[in-house]
Order: C-alpha cells, then sequence, then structure tokens
C-alpha cells in the first residue's frame, strides 16, 4: 500500500475518530435495486434516460442493477458481517408515489419498511436520502426540477417518507448532490433527464435550493428528534498557473461546484459576486425566496472524490473557466478519469467547517472506481484500499486540526449502476457478477471492516 502522499505513517485505527464517530456504507435507489417495474413502480427519469440509445455505456440500465430489491437481506446480512452499523440508501420516488403525487403504494412503502426493520434487527442504522435523483418521469413530463411546482411534489414526496419511516428513521438526508443532479441533467444533458441549457438550468437550481430547506423544514416537524442534513459534490478548486486569469477562473468554479447550494441554505444568497449569470435566477424568484432558502442543518453531507485543476478558457459561455482534465495531467487516476488526491477532502473539510451556519459534518461519500482483476475468486484491489486508506487519512488529519466531522460513509458497498457510465466503472467494496449476481467481497472489503471493527 502506498502511503507516499502522506506524511503520518502511524496505522490507521478507527478508535482514534472518537466513539461518536459513524462509520458507514452509501447506496442510492436507482443504482442498486432493479426491480424498476415491479409491485406498483412506475417509470423514473433514469429508467426513461437509460431506455433511449445513445445515453449510457453499451447502453446498459439499472433494470435489475443489483437486484437489491430481492437480496436486500442478503446484502444487509453482508453489511452487518463486515461491522457495517450504518447503512446510506435513497427512497426510490416511483415506488412508493407512482404517479409523483397522489395516491401512496402500499407495497413500496412495505419494500422500504422491510429494510429498515431488517437494518434495525442488524444493528444497522439507516440513513435515509429523500431524494438521490429518480424523478418520476410523470412530472418529468410537466418541467420536473425546472418547474416551480416541484415545490409541491417534492413536499408531499418527503412528507410520506417522513410520516412512514421517520418512526423509526432518524438520520435524514434531504438531497444528494443538487450540483449534479441540476447541472448534468438540466445544463449539460448528460444524466437524466438530459435537458441542456440555462433555462433548464436556473430554475432547476433555484427549485432545488428551495425544496433542500423545504425537505428540512418538512421532517423536522414531522420526525421527533431527526438528524438532518442534505449533501453537497464538491471538490477541491486549483488554479492551473498564478495568473490573475486562471485564478478568476478558479474562483467561478469553486463558486459553481462548491458554494452554489450551500451558501443559500445559510441565509447568504448566490454566489453571483463570483458568477454573475447567476443574477438571472432572479427571474424565478418570488419576495418569501430568500427566506425560504434557510434552514439551520443538523449537518452538511460532504461529498469529496478529487480535485479539479482550471484555468481561463475564452471559449466557455458564462464562466470561461475550463476544467483540466486530469488524463492530461499524468497523474494516478480512476477508471473515472478522476485524479487520486486525498489531501483535496481535507482542503473541502476545513472549507466548509469555516462556514459559522455549518454545525457538524459527515462524509456521507467518498471511494473510488478500479478496474478490478478477479484471481482464483479473490480480488486484491490494493488500489482501492490504499485509497480508502489515504483519504481517511486526511479526514482524521482535518479532525485533529479542529474540523467539526463525525462519520465517514464509502461510495459504495455493491459494486453498482454508475448513471452514464453503466456498470463499467467498479466502486463496490463488494464485487458484483451481474450475469449471476454473485457477490464476493474484495480486499478492500475485508481492510474496511477490519478498520471499522470494535
Ligand atoms: C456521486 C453520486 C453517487 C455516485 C458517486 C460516484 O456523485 O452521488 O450516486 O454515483 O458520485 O460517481
Amino acid at each position: 500500500m502506498s502511503l507516499a502522499n502522506n506524511k503520518d505513517t502511524s496505522p490507521l485505527k478507527s478508535k482514534d475518530f472518537g466513539e461518536n464517530f459513524v462509520w458507514g456504507v452509501s447506496t442510492a435507489a436507482y443504482q442498486i435495486e432493479g426491480s424498476h417495474n415491479k409491485n406498483g413502480k412506475s417509470a423514473s427519469i433514469w429508467d426513461i434516460f437509460s431506455s433511449k440509445k445513445g445515453n449510457i455505456y453499451q447502453d446498459q440500465n439499472g433494470t435489475i442493477a443489483c437486484d437489491f430489491y430481492k437480496k436486500y437481506k442478503e446484502d444487509i446480512l453482508l453489511m452487518k458481517s463486515m461491522n457495517i452499523t450504518n447503512f446510506r440508501f435513497s427512497i426510490s420516488w416511483t415506488r412508493v408515489l407512482p404517479n409523483g403525487v397522489g395516491e401512496v403504494n402500499k407495497e413500496g412503502i412495505a419494500f422500504y419498511n422491510n429494510v429498515i426493520d431488517f437494518c434495525l434487527e442488524c444493528n444497522i442504522t439507516p440513513w435515509v436520502t429523500i431524494y438521490h435523483w429518480d424523478l418520476p418521469q410523470i412530472l418529468e413530463d410537466k418541467g420536473g426540477w425546472a418547474n416551480r411546482e416541484i415545490l409541491e411534489w417534492f413536499s408531499e414526496f418527503a412528507t410520506v417518507c417522513a410520516t412512514n419511516f421517520g418512526d423509526r428513521v432518524k438520520n435524514w438526508m434531504v438531497l444528494n448532490e443538487p450540483m449534479v443532479f441540476t447541472g448534468a441533467g438540466y445544463f449539460l444533458g448528460v444524466h437524466a433527464p438530459g435537458k441542456k441549457g440555462l433555462k433548464h438550468f436556473l430554475p432547476a437550481v433555484h427549485h432545488a435550493v428551495l425544496c433542500q430547506a423545504k425537505g428540512g423544514r418538512i421532517l423536522r416537524k414531522l420526525v421527533p428528534n431527526a438528524n438532518i442534513g442534505t449533501t453537497f459534490s464538491c471538490s477541491q478548486i486549483t488554479p492551473r498557473s498564478s495568473k490573475k486569469k486562471d485564478i478568476i477562473a478558479a474562483k467561478k468554479a469553486d463558486a459553481m461546484l462548491n458554494r452554489l447550494f450551500l451558501e443559500p441554505s445559510l441565509g447568504m444568497g448566490y454566489p453571483t459576486e463570483d458568477v454573475s449569470v447567476l443574477e438571472k435566477i432572479e427571474k424565478y424568484f418570488k419576495p418569501e425566496d430568500k427566506e425560504d432558502s434557510v434552514f439551520e442543518f443538523d449537518f452538511i453531507g460532504v461529498q469529496n472524490y478529487t480535485r479539479e485543476i482550471v484555468k481561463h478558457s475564452h471559449f466557455v459561455p458564462y464562466l470561461k473557466a475550463k476544467i483540466v482534465k486530469a488524463t492530461k495531467r499524468k497523474v494516478k487516476i480512476t477508471q473515472m478519469d478522476w485524479e487520486v488526491y486525498p489531501p483535496s477532502i481535507s482542503k473541502m473539510l476545513t472549507k466548509f467547517d469555516a462556514y459559522s451556519g455549518v454545525k457538524n459534518i459527515i462524509v456521507t461519500e467518498n471511494g473510488a472506481a478500479f478496474n478490478d482483476v478477479m484471481v482464483n475468486g479473490e480480488i486484491n484491489d490494493e488500489d482501492r484500499t490504499a485509497y480508502l486508506h489515504d483519504y481517511i487519512k486526511e479526514v482524521k488529519k482535518a479532525k485533529e486540526q479542529g474540523v467539526n466531522v463525525n462519520g465517514y460513509f464509502v461510495w459504495t458497498f455493491t459494486d453498482n449502476f454508475e448513471w452514464a457510465e453503466g456498470y463499467f466503472p467498479r466502486f463496490g467494496l463488494v464485487h458484483v457478477d451481474f450475469s449471476t449476481q454473485k457477490r464476493t467481497m474484495k480486499k478492500s472489503g475485508h481492510w474496511y471492516a477490519k478498520l471499522i471493527e470494535l
């Protein structure tokens, strides 16, 4: 295992993080469940987007995925055998509300009740994300996140989740990475629903900001003793050079990638001084919106994988900033072509912790995809083990420096459906043979189990 980047060579021990630090694994409904049309479930934007040619690597989809819908007991038992005591998963909107709103699907509720109850039986604490990107297609047909009615639709969904599961689920995350689902889904068109341009993106951003806070308020009202968070993707941003143009470009990228959704929730509004195009959000703004964007989250979920090097580019509209691809920088990369750069996570933790309104931080995702090779039934994934080791060590460093970080979840438990990249990138601690659904714990899984053993 390479420790080259780490000055602290002492062995990594979970007890050094303190007794109250939570260790877990993270997943998302569409990426694992499969059974896309079973027992009353209707189509989500990901079912539709992945059914169209050319959208996903090799035209794959999440129709079966890891078959978690049927294998949840086996998977939760496997978690238990790995000493995992916290499991983050999301609720599929179309499983519980097939029409998006209105009639609740009892079978959908029963499925999540079974998952939650079985977790509790196994002494695993459920951490539930309300929205991890799988909007009902029926609502997308009405404009989805770009339609202000999403405030009502989402409130109904959040209420259904809180009232049905809130008696047993105390740890909640309202949204997963709003920057990714609005940016990739409503600006670049590379994720579902495949919409492009500012006219979709800006209202989607604003409505996601409002739903983020609204969801928080709904949970606060309906779930006694709830620990309420929401999650943000983030990457350390470094200018390519010390030229003023590159520094400005990096500042803009940082505002978009790291600040856009957090700051309005803290009452700071949108970072328009760095990204002037965000002023156009005003068009979608009602007088009460600034106040309604604010919610005092109990924790912020930080999701970090890499860093980005940013340079000025005249050709990129609005931002005038461009990411210098890791593949062009002769650095160690993962299967996602993301740079392996452990200090990024401590930088981001420090950055988020510096906001006075951020009370507590949990790393709700971190992990890596590598080309795992099975030899004699075993997967000796040293790259992933080293990645996790080195990133967790950076979390420890941040904690020792006073950052209020109190949890870490690996992305992800089993190999799964990785959105536009399909099944190609393998992020799991557990290997899945997608032709047989056989699970095989990787070396990194054994390593993580040992790390978090009590
Ligand atoms: C995050 C996302 C996860 C997972 C992960 C790895 O952006 O929340 O669903 O796909 O990245 O790419």
